[in-house]
């Protein structure tokens, strides 16, 4: 609990200091770029009046929230029963922090003014500009270093005699530090943008054979489809995942894989997402895992349910016979599974991965698992399961993979970010999934519908 808090405060107060950072840029901004005071005031009231509005709506209701809780707690802890009337009390029967907090209130399965106008470009500043303001630190840090050093430097060899250095902060090279500082501050501004608006929706279909010598010689060339991480919400709709169902029939896979996260936090809209899910066709079925954002939204149970209504067989701790020619191939599935603590809603914390799924393996024909996380893939490569399908890490969502694989956040929680591995036993795809969380923003991470070709060579 404790830890949590002085997380939640050290991530408030780098954000004041990324904002009163940019505060200061932007004024300096404006004062260089328009000459007339009348229009400068004019423009710093409008960016003012969107800062606040955008700040209000978007972060008040949360920080309202968990102090009204407090307050609300605090008194419960103090008092028995209410013997007068406190600002805890009234908010409480007038259900008013509820109505603040949007509680009750579903999320959006399409984009609401509010979600394009007021949601996205609050989002899109914050992590922008929180960004911008770490790269700034960065460069500062490296300043300071440098200027240190060189002063360091001065002062041992101006002791024994006197040298005349070469300036490196003479004015000309000042300016270029200058400029290149504020081209790397405001990049992530422009990266987010074209994260938002362009690579977050620009599918990618990625190919992939997979050899597995074993497999029965009537599924040589099966086609497997992997879509993942769908995250229904405002910003993927239920248009949107339409528009990719239809592309990936398109691509007339013999069979579909579903690996989780259909949802984000609202159990309501479940009811949408499996209504769209349902248009996904292939002859020998639609199979799918349940992701971390079914067991945190409260839906693993009832989504499975909805599903099954629709003809897709959610696959918990389950296999599957897909049967062609007389062969088998064995088919099987897990819910999320986690082994160190992650997320505001639930655990499901394993002693050990897939306990118990050595039991659902089928010797002498291609197994096949479907999960979401895909931490299990070392324990799969163990048991021998051919070929694990998952999703979770999004690719990364905003990476520098193009840099280094190591710029990637989904590093924190897994090696296996995003694509094809290998070790003996195993292989593992992890899809990049279509959806996004956090920020409505992709970059170097576009989604991806995964078409697999099993063969035996
Ligand atoms: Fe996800």
């Amino acid at each position: 609990m404790m830890q949590r808090f002085l997380v939640a405060s050290a991530m408030l107060l780098i954000l004041l200091a990324s904002q009163i950072f940019w505060v200061g840029q932007v004024r300096s901004w404006v004062k260089s770029l328009i000459p007339s005071s009348v229009w400068r005031r004019r423009v710093a009231l409008a960016v003012l009046v969107a800062y606040v509005v955008l700040l209000s709506y978007n972060l008040l209701p949360l920080l309202l929230g968990v102090a009204l809780d407090r307050l609300s707690a605090i008194h419960r802890a103090l008092s028995v029963g209410p013997t007068h009337l406190t600002l805890g009390v009234v908010l409480h029967q007038a259900h008013l922090w509820n109505w603040i907090r949007g509680a009750g209130r579903a999320e959006p399965t399409h984009l609401t003014w509010r979600a394009a106008f007021l949601q996205a470009p609050f989002q899109w500043w914050v992590f922008c500009s929180l960004l911008g303001f770490l790269i700034a630190v960065l460069f500062g840090l490296a300043d300071r270093i440098a200027r240190t050093a060189r002063w360091l430097y001065r002062k041992v060899t101006q002791a024994g005699h006197a040298v005349t250095l070469p300036n490196p902060f003479s004015p000309a090279r000042r300016r270029f530090l200058e400029r290149s500082a504020l081209a790397l501050t405001t990049a992530p501004f422009v990266a987010g943008a074209y994260g938002m608006f362009y690579e977050r929706l620009n599918l990618e279909i990625s190919h992939r054979r997979i050899k597995i010598p074993h497999l029965p010689r009537a599924f040589e060339g099966f086609r497997i489809a992997q879509l993942s991480d769908f995250h229904i919400g405002p910003f993927m709709t239920a248009e949107e995942i339409r528009r990719y169902v239809g592309i990936a029939n398109g691509l007339k896979p013999d069979l579909a894989a579903l690996t989780g996260d259909f949802v984000t936090w609202d159990a309501s809209t479940q009811f949408a997402v499996v209504d769209v899910l349902a248009g996904v066709k292939a002859p020998f079925g639609v199979y799918g895992s349940l992701g971390n954002h079914e067991l945190w939204a409260g839906v693993e149970d009832s989504i499975t349910r909805l599903f099954a209504l629709r003809g897709i067989r959610i696959l918990r701790g389950e296999q599957a016979w897909i049967r062609s020619g007389g062969e088998v191939i064995n088919l099987l599935g897990v819910d999320y599974q986690s082994r160190s603590p992650m997320g505001p809603r639930g655990q499901r914390l394993v002693p050990e991965y897939l306990e118990g799924v050595d039991r659902l393996m089928a010797p002498g024909t291609a197994n096949i698992l479907l999960s979401h996380n895909p931490n299990t893939f070392d324990r799969a490569a163990e048991y021998g399961i051919d070929l694990s399908l998952a999703g979770h890490t999004h690719g990364g969502q905003v990476t520098l993979e193009f840099i280094s694989p190591d710029l990637s956040p989904s590093r924190l929680i897994t090696p296996y970010v995003r694509g094809w591995f290998e070790k003996p036993g195993g292989q593992l795809y992890v899809n990049r999934g279509i959806g996004t969380i956090g920020v409505p923003i992709r970059f170097d991470a576009p989604p991806e519908i995964t078409v697999f070709e099993l063969t035996r060579s």
